[in-house]
């Protein structure tokens, strides 16, 4: 079963880019020509407006999608209040910011039927999700197939897997996504979570803010880093199931539960902007020095939201993908430094260039605004002394989520077995090698 849907999906993906409209239909003559809310919509459907962005904001900004559904969306029952398990949501106030490196191994082994909404741990953010700012910082441990259908009024998620292979059955249509890829569910969109493994690990940013958009590319041209054409969206596909559906519904940092008596992906056409998307990273095309030392970080980025300040992100999504070190007379492993911005890094696959050993695939690591990082003692050593060769770094696949604001912990980051002790010690030994001449 999981081999059909995985051809199932990979069968009706196609590729899309920003900003521009896309349409889509699962049968032939569901979409109606000329108007987005005809007095009779095609096929029996109902017309419904999704807006991802307020009506009035800029054209450029603006994101909506026209569904056409089998019932409108205003069909259900009452919602209530339902357990958050191990969800958080800005503010995050229960922990002062740590000023501290802090790092951590991956999430401890799911309880058996742990489907990817019970399986989400939260372990910091900032911002505020009523007043659409700021971020969360969440990773996922499932080990079972959603039976119900969830969705995030807080905010947009960015699923990153690390491990697992994920089939997203959102109202849109289907996505699937493997590690290495990324998927987006945009705020508010029902989805349901198909397991392809046995099970599935990642990390999940769910941002409060702006949608995430493309990064304006300066001098780097009209083309460059990840390309509009690689983001894919999904084919519409629809549901037409009678029958006890649960819905939960992620409001204002609360999970909200109603039973509706059908299924909510019964969405049979679409257009608009407004859609999940996937994105392979490994098609990111990757920037850098071809003289000496080489560009800050944000050269890596994939996806920005940016906040009310230009260049100034809510979040940023970064990808250290593969790529060839040539830089002249360069340190090559990532600098030295403290950065105004919060950096929660995790690890896909493989190994990152500035650590030896600790930081591992499904953990993570958070240096918070102006604490100080760079490489380990080792890396320093070797890095200092190596013949500079061309060199290929391709045994890994690193990422950051960055943000403007420090990252406050939940309670059980900051109290977690699997938060490692002792992560400063990789800074120890960094002797001073001054000499006056
Ligand atoms: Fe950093």
């Amino acid at each position: 079963m999981a081999g059909d849907a995985r051809k199932t999906a990979e069968a009706l993906a196609y590729l899309t880019g920003f900003g521009n409209e896309h349409s889509s239909e699962a049968v032939p003559g569901a979409l109606p020509e000329g108007r987005n809310s005809p007095q009779r919509a095609p096929l029996g459907l109902y017309a419904e407006q999704l807006s991802g962005t307020a009506f009035t904001e800029p054209r450029a900004h603006n994101r909506r999608s026209w569904l056409y559904r089998i019932r409108p969306s205003a069909a259900h029952p009452a919602f209530t209040r339902t357990a958050n398990g191990a969800i958080r949501t800005a503010p995050f106030t229960e922990t002062v910011p740590d000023p501290n490196r802090l790092r951590w191994s991956p999430l401890p082994e799911p309880l058996p039927g742990t489907d990817f909404l019970a399986g989400l741990w939260t372990l910091g953010g900032n911002g505020d999700a009523t007043q659409r700012s700021g971020m969360a910082v969440h990773l996922y441990h499932a080990n079972s197939s959603m039976e119900r259908v969830f969705s995030d009024a807080d905010g947009e998620l960015l699923i990153v897997p690390e491990r697992g292979g994920l089939l997203l059955h959102t109202e849109f249509g289907r996505l699937h996504v493997e590690p290495a890829q990324v998927a987006l569910i945009p705020r508010g969109v029902r989805f349901r979570v198909e397991l392809l493994d046995d099970s599935a690990r990642g990390y999940v940013c769910e941002n409060y803010g702006a949608p995430f958009r493309l990064p304006d590319l300066g001098p780097i041209g009209a083309n460059g880093l990840a390309n509009a054409r690689d983001f894919r969206a999904p084919v519409a596909a629809y549901e037409e199931v009678e029958g006890p559906v649960e819905v939960v519904n992620k409001y204002c940092g609360n999970l909200w539960t109603a039973t509706y008596d059908h299924s909510p992906l019964d969405v049979v056409a679409w257009h608009g902007n407004y859609v999940p998307y996937a994105y392979d990273l490994r098609r990111f095309n990757v920037i850098g020095t071809i003289s000496y030392d080489h560009p800050d970080p944000s050269i890596f980025t994939v996806l920005t939201s940016p906040s009310d300040t230009p260049g100034l992100a809510g979040a940023d999504f970064v990808v250290f993908a593969p790529r060839w070190l040539v830089g002249e007379d360069t340190f090559r492993p990532p600098y030295f430094h403290r950065n105004v911005m919060s950096e929660y890094m995790g690890l896909i696959e493989g190994a990152y260039d500035a650590k030896a050993e600790g930081f591992v695939p499904g953990g993570g690591s958070l240096h918070n605004m102006m604490s100080a990082h760079g490489p380990d003692r080792e890396t320093f050593d070797r890095a200092s002394t190596a013949e500079l060769r061309p060199q290929r770094i391709d045994d890994g696949l690193a990422f950051m989520f960055e943000t403007r604001w420090p990252i406050a912990l939940t309670p059980d980051a900051a109290r977690a077995d699997h938060l490692q002790q002792g992560y400063d010690d990789v800074w120890r030994g960094l002797e001073p090698h001054f000499r006056t001449p």
